[in-house]
């Protein structure tokens, strides 16, 4: 996976399925994000910004909320705010029926999923009809969140082997890292069925390759409990991207469940800024 600024869907010529990444970090303090962006947001999405108590938040959601709407416009040809969402049973966002794109046979052929932190946003969208009759979640968290390491964390929230794995590192920062790998890894995971934090993160357990690759890059690690449904495979991917513009490190990671047919996917990271997103979807239908 390496940063590319173009986030059209390029096809898949090797019959690999395909999933972009959108990271979109943030200025918090940055007062434009409310006037250039809040117009990609619905009324209701307005409203419900208006409400949060410190601008900070406010600022965040609306930034989230913009980027997944800009996202969803350029896949969809629909614009931002246009767009219409409805919740799965656990309130996992999908588009409304008459906007999301369907295949022939009228499988959904659009997956998307949404995750913020204090300082970024990030989104995981897959138009390939090789996703199509699957699932996606994406996860981001900050890098410094965790503060100093605690052990009996890793022990409430993670399996045995998973603890058990990351008490054996033999520095703190390597355990302080693991452990937000692990986090975001299986945060994808329960965003990716949409069962949200009702699946208990200590009731599964994510195995690693034997040797740490040297750029930190993961391109798939087996995730063998909750076993996908019965043709399909999980594929997770994590990354950390460094620090950048005064701005500390960032944990990201992407979980697709697709047909064990196919080969793995193709994931696809960019970076982009608020200044880009409304010149993301100038073709989409006012
Ligand atoms: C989904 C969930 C894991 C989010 O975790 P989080 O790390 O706090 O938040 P993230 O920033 O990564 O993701 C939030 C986004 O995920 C999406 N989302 C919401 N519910 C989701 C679900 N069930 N599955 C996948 N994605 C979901 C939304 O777009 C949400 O953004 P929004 O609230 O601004 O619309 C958590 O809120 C959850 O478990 N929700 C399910 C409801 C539930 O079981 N509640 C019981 C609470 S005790």
């Amino acid at each position: 996976m390496s940063p590319t600024d173009d986030p059209a869907p390029t096809g898949h010529p090797d019959g690999a399925p395909e999933v972009d990444l959108l990271v979109m970090t943030l200025d918090a303090a940055d007062p434009e994000i409310n006037t250039r962006l809040a117009p990609l947001l619905d009324d209701e999405e307005r409203a419900r910004a208006a409400r949060f108590h410190f601008d900070r938040d406010r600022r965040t959601y609306i930034a989230a909320h913009a980027l997944v709407r800009s996202v969803l416009a350029v896949r969809t040809g629909i614009a931002p705010a246009r767009l219409r969402f409805t919740a799965g049973a656990r309130g996992k966002p999908e588009l409304a029926a008459g906007q999301m794109p369907v295949l022939a046979d009228g499988r959904p052929a659009l997956r998307f999923n949404l995750s913020h932190t204090r300082e970024a946003v990030a989104v995981a969208v897959s138009t390939d009809p090789a996703c199509a009759a699957v699932d996606l979640g994406v996860d981001i968290e900050a890098a410094d969140r965790l503060g100093d390491y605690d052990a009996r964390i890793a022990r409430s929230f993670f399996a045995e082997d998973e603890a058990a794995a990351l008490e054996a590192l033999p520095t703190a920062a390597e355990r302080a890292r693991r452990f937000l790998t692990l986090w975001t890894l299986k945060e994808a995971v329960i965003k990716t069925t949409g069962q949200g934090l009702s699946q208990k993160l200590s009731g599964f357990s994510i195995r690693f390759p034997a040797a740490w690759p040297a750029d930190g890059l993961l391109p798939d690690i087996e995730a063998r409990d909750p076993a996908p449904p019965p043709g399909l495979a999980w594929h997770l991917t994590h990354q950390e991207l460094p620090p950048a513009d005064g701005r500390g490190g960032l944990h990201l990671a992407g979980a697709l469940l697709a047909p064990v047919r196919q080969p793995r996917p193709r994931w696809r990271l960019h970076r982009v800024t608020p200044a880009m997103l409304p010149r993301l979807h100038p073709q989409a239908a006012g």
